[in-house]
């Protein structure tokens, strides 16, 4: 079983001072946390294993958000990053928790939307690494995947002033156990980081690496500034307004996909207050009735 790992540390520094009290991933998107946004997608996908990772003083408030996930038929571990030394470092600090088993990480601020973006990836991996091409106009800010005319993946840059191609690679990936041993041997980068890019540069030397190209129709959201943030909660607002679902709703998700009974979702419902969100979740019941 694919286990997943959150990355929601960070020191949310561009949002400041909406994060002096609470971390970013622990801010709005319109109607909900942004955790609940990866959480979703990792649970649409399967992984019911998950591990939240966070600063040391944030922890205490994501368990106090998320508990300890029974309630979802999920299992969720918090463990504590001291400081951001690199996305990778994800893999060092959980490494006891990934065990012998492959893992996917989600980055706490990445929204993604769409029909089955991820699932044929996670349906069809194997071994090696699996990572997604979305293609955006400012692909400086990200890691960038440029491809030969067949569509294999030929490099990855992290943020080129030069990039390659307009393919950014978002932060979902899927990797094998080697991705522990692979991270232990990395030196970090100029600004003092084990990098993403660089785990997924050595699955490419390796011949064991596998870029997905997400669609058209599909939507990639990171909401790390203010600016995107509010974008970000505009365009949920304008898809939950217009067709009357809920993007990024755990309770949702851990239902459709059989990891939670109808009988315990009608139990959560009853201890939620008269709100929108328990409406709604009313009517995701009412619905699968029928
Ligand atoms: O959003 C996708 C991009 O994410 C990728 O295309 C890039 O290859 C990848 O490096 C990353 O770029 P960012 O510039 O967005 O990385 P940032 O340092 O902002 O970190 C992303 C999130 O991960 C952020 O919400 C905080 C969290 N984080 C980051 C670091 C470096 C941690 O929790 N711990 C860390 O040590």
């Amino acid at each position: 079983m694919v286990k997943g790992i959150i990355l929601a540390g960070g020191a949310g520094s561009r949002l400041y001072p909406l994060t002096l009290v609470a971390s970013k991933q622990l801010q709005p998107v319109y109607d909900k946390p942004m955790v609940y946004y990866p959480l979703t997608t990792l649970i649409e996908n399967g992984v019911r294993e998950l591990c939240l990772i966070a600063t040391p003083a944030d922890l205490p408030r994501f368990r106090q958000l998320l508990g300890d996930g029974a309630a979802w038929g999920l299992s969720i571990e918090y463990l504590a990053q001291a400081k951001p030394a690199g996305i990778a470092q994800a893999f060092l600090i959980a490494a006891s928790f990934i065990g012998s088993d492959p893992v996917t990480l989600i980055l706490g601020d990445n929204i993604f939307y769409g029909a089955d973006g991820f699932k044929r990836a996670f349906a069809d991996f194997q071994d090696g690494a699996s990572i997604f091409g979305y293609r955006v106009h400012d692909p400086e800010r990200y890691g960038v995947v440029e491809f030969d005319s067949e569509g294999r993946a030929l490099s990855i840059q992290e943020k080129p002033s030069q990039p390659r191609s307009n393919h950014a690679v978002p932060g979902l990936y899927l990797y094998d156990n080697q991705v522990v041993e692979i991270t232990k041997n990395l030196r970090p980068s100029e600004r003092g980081e084990l990098e993403i890019t660089d785990v997924n540069v050595a699955y490419l030397r390796r011949g064991q690496l596998r870029v997905h190209q997400l669609s058209r129709g599909f939507a990639w959201l990171d909401a790390g500034t203010s600016s995107s943030l509010h974008e970000a909660s505009a365009y949920v607002q304008t898809i939950e307004k217009r067709q009357g679902i809920k993007i990024g709703c755990p309770e949702e998700a851990a239902f459709r996909r059989g990891f939670m009974s109808r009988d315990e979702l009608e139990k959560q419902t009853a201890q939620m207050p008269n709100c929108e969100y328990r409406d709604y979740l009313h009517r995701v019941l009412a619905e699968a009735a029928r």
